[in-house]
């Protein structure tokens, strides 16, 4: 990423690991600072990706593998079109509430649709967007599912498929070792904003070095 863009940080993890309060807190964090920051959800955050969301989460129709597939990556591409590259563009720091490993991690290693065939449909939908940073919130997913309470069609999926996603999640960590940063959510709260700041705070002084 060219120097004179933002910062872009994707937060992932399986259900119930508290990464939204996480993503707020460092919001609040940044505002406190005065650094600009636009913060994003997957999928979502563009008119389109709400309607796409709202099909992902709640559609009692059926829906195979591919074509849920398709829709994360179709509200992917038209959210970095249209919000992430801008506030990039404008040097924001980016929150992404979820971001390309989700589909690597819950359509690739949970649902079994081609890893390669995901990781060329995520370069074209990124386009230069990479995370400068990924923090992978890490739980058991016996613990995160009760923690999560919710009712979709994520969750609704057995133990088995949370504990592939989160294998899958480990897995591409161990692959991309320099980007993604894993924080075990077994600590309070604040002592994992902590961490958040501290992995945030790293990026931002290696990016202004540069
Ligand atoms: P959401 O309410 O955003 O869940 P969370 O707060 O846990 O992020 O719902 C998004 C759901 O969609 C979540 O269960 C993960 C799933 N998902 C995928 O399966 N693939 C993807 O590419 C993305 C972005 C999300």
């Amino acid at each position: 990423m060219s120097k004179k863009r933002g910062i872009l940080l994707s937060f992932e993890g399986i259900e119930g690991t508290g990464k939204s309060t996480q993503s707020r807190c460092l919001c609040n964090y940044l505002k406190n600072k005065g650094i600009k920051y636009t913060v994003l959800r997957e999928p979502g955050s563009s008119a389109l990706g709400e309607q796409i969301r709202d099909i992902l989460l709640y559609s009692k129709g059926s829906l195979s593998h591919f074509a849920e597939t398709l829709l994360f990556i179709a509200a992917r591409d038209q959210l970095r079109r249209q919000k992430i590259e801008a506030a990039l563009e404008k040097k924001d720091v980016v929150i992404l509430d979820r971001y390309a490993d989700a589909t690597l991690a819950y359509q690739g290693y949970g649902s079994g649709v081609d890893l390669k065939l995901i990781s060329e449909l995520n370069k074209l939908a990124m386009g230069t967007a990479i995370p400068d940073v990924t923090i992978l919130f890490d739980i058991d997913p016996k613990i995160g599912l009760v923690r999560s309470g919710r009712n979709d069609r994520f969750e609704k999926r057995k133990l088995a498929f949370h504990e592939r996603v989160r294998q899958g999640y480990l897995r591409l960590a161990e692959e991309n070792p320099k980007r993604i940063k894993i924080i075990n959510v077994k600590e309070d709260a604040a002592c994992i904003q902590d961490k958040v700041r501290e992995i945030f705070l790293s990026v931002l002084k290696s990016k202004k070095s540069r």
